[in-house]
């Protein structure tokens, strides 16, 4: 049976790193793995890109709708290679949008949105403080770092708070060595294999 996995987390919590060693390791026993990650390298995907790198300006609202449209292709994609028995890891999911939207918009509404969505088998949090993800991505003496500790801070409450309203929702300490962090996500997908 294929897995549906997603990593979620903050700005630098290790999701990526983490998405590779998974697929690698999932690989090795010889399951087929399809690694993928949102926003897309579609279109839609492209545009959000740019907005959130402020090239483009655009409302929180209108942010919102872009990343569900983004999704919307994107769990095609993801529908067909469960069905041709593949293993899906994604690197970020609907969690992160309402997480990150719900600094500025109402939860109720982004859930709602978000709820047309195939639920993963599995979501694994990578929890970590924002000043450590921060550092990690060499953000430590930029003049927004202040201001995006205190941003991510909140965005990581929010996961913590979403956690306890989404089924098979598991966090894990990201803080720690690539390798402790991949050793406990392991064991989590370990559980879930036949
Ligand atoms: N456990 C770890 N300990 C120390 N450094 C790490 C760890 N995991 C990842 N890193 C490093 O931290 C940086 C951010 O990691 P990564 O890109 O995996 O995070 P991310 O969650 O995908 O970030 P983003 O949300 O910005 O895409 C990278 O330089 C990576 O090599
Ligand atoms: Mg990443």
């Amino acid at each position: 049976m294929s897995l549906f996995v997603v990593l979620e987390g903050i700005d630098g919590s290790g999701k990526t790193t983490q998405t590779f060693l998974l697929e690698h390791r999932l690989r090795k026993m010889g399951r087929r793995v399809y690694a993928t990650r949102e926003p897309t390298d579609g279109i839609i995907g492209g545009i959000i890109r740019a907005a959130l790198t402020t090239k483009l300006r655009i409302t929180h609202r209108t942010l919102q709708i872009l990343f569900a449209a983004d999704r919307s292709e994107h769990v095609k994609e993801i529908e067909d290679r469960i069905k041709a028995g593949y293993d899906i890891i994604c690197d970020r999911y609907y969690i992160s949008s309402i997480a990150y939207g719900m600094v500025d918009l109402d939860i109720d509404w982004l859930i709602k949105m978000n709820s047309v969505f195939p639920e993963p088998d599995i979501t694994i949090l990578l929890d970590i403080p924002a000043e450590i993800a921060l550092k990690r991505l060499g953000d430590r003496y930029s003049k927004t770092f202040f201001e995006r500790r205190a941003f991510l801070s909140k965005v990581r409450e929010n996961f913590i708070e979403l956690s306890k309203l989404f089924k098979n929702f598991h966090i894990v300490d990201g803080s720690r060595s690539e390798e402790e962090v991949h050793r406990d996500i392991f064991k989590i997908v370990s559980d879930y294999l036949d």
